[in-house]
């Protein structure tokens, strides 16, 4: 069965794109069949994986068009044999709109619906979120059978955590009963600040049943993804370490979590 991994958290500048993009990339490298979703109109994750600074390239072409469309089929680019993207572009900001009046479908799952001809192409879909509870976030949560809920290591983002737990809840009440939250990730931490060490113990302590013992820390080499790429990346190795034991343990978790 196909996993659909959603990457969120209402709070901006945390590790979803880069945690998503390179999730996506190593499942493919790993052989998996993976398909990358980017719902953040800002367009980071189809920047990432593509390599293309220039949007333009994907104009009319993105997951907006697979949406309205109800068929994503014709709006994926084929990155390489194991890794397809579906990308956006600043339009999707004008989804809510869509939704709201022109969609004939149930508004949360369109998505979902968009994606049905193409799952089971995939071992896995991945895909990326904005830093809001919007259409596009609640989309994401409907699609998929797992959340991972990025937890970046400082206040406002602790704050946030129980609210977005709430919204995943009321996700699964109302529009997709089968999702489950992999577990949250605590990301960019740094082992320098006291502060950060303790809201990486903090959210272990309040959550302990759902963290995931990887910590993703704060690294040059893995802030310089974007800039150098993933694909051929002198400093891959470095920057990939700590993704890499976060990957092996939520393979581990959404397949044992497979009903
Ligand atoms: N482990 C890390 N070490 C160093 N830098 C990182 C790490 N993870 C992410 N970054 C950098 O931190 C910044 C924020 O990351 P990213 O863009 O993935 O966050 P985001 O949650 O997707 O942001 P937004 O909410 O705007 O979509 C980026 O510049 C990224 O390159
Ligand atoms: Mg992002």
């Amino acid at each position: 069965m196909t996993k659909v991994i959603t990457f969120a958290i209402q709070k901006g500048g945390v590790g979803k794109t880069m945690t998503s993009g390179v999730t996506a990339f190593l499942l493919a490298k790993q052989g998996h069949k993976v398909l990358a979703v980017d719902m953040d109109s800002q367009g980071n994750l189809t920047q990432f994986l593509s390599g293309s600074d220039n949007l333009l390239d994907f104009e009319n072409e993105t997951v907006l068009e697979a949406i309205k469309e109800g068929d994503a089929k014709k709006y994926i680019k084929v990155l390489d044999d194991n890794l397809h993207l579906l990308p956006t572009d600043d339009f999707l900001a004008t989804i809510a709109h869509y939704l709201f009046t022109e969609h004939r479908g149930h508004r949360s799952l369109a998505l979902k619906e968009c994606l049905e001809s193409v799952r089971d192409y995939y071992d896995y879909i991945i895909i990326d979120t904005p830093p809001a509870l919007s259409e596009q976030t609640i989309n994401s949560l409907g699609a998929s059978t797992h959340v991972v809920v990025m937890f970046e290591t400082s206040k406002f983002c602790y704050n946030a955590v129980p609210r977005f737990l709430d919204t995943v809840q009321a996700a699964k009440e109302k529009i997709n009963p089968d999702l489950e939250i992999a577990g949250i990730l605590r990301t960019l931490a740094d082992a320098k600040r006291s502060d950060s060490k303790a809201m990486v113990d903090l959210i272990a302590e309040e959550y302990p049943d759902l963290v995931f013992d990887t910590v993703i820390q704060r690294r040059a080499t893995t802030g310089r993804l974007p800039i150098y790429g993933l694909w051929e990346n002198p400093e891959s190795k470095k920057a990939f370490e700590y993704h890499g034991k976060f990957l092996k343990e939520l393979i581990e978790r959404v397949t044992k979590k497979a009903k």
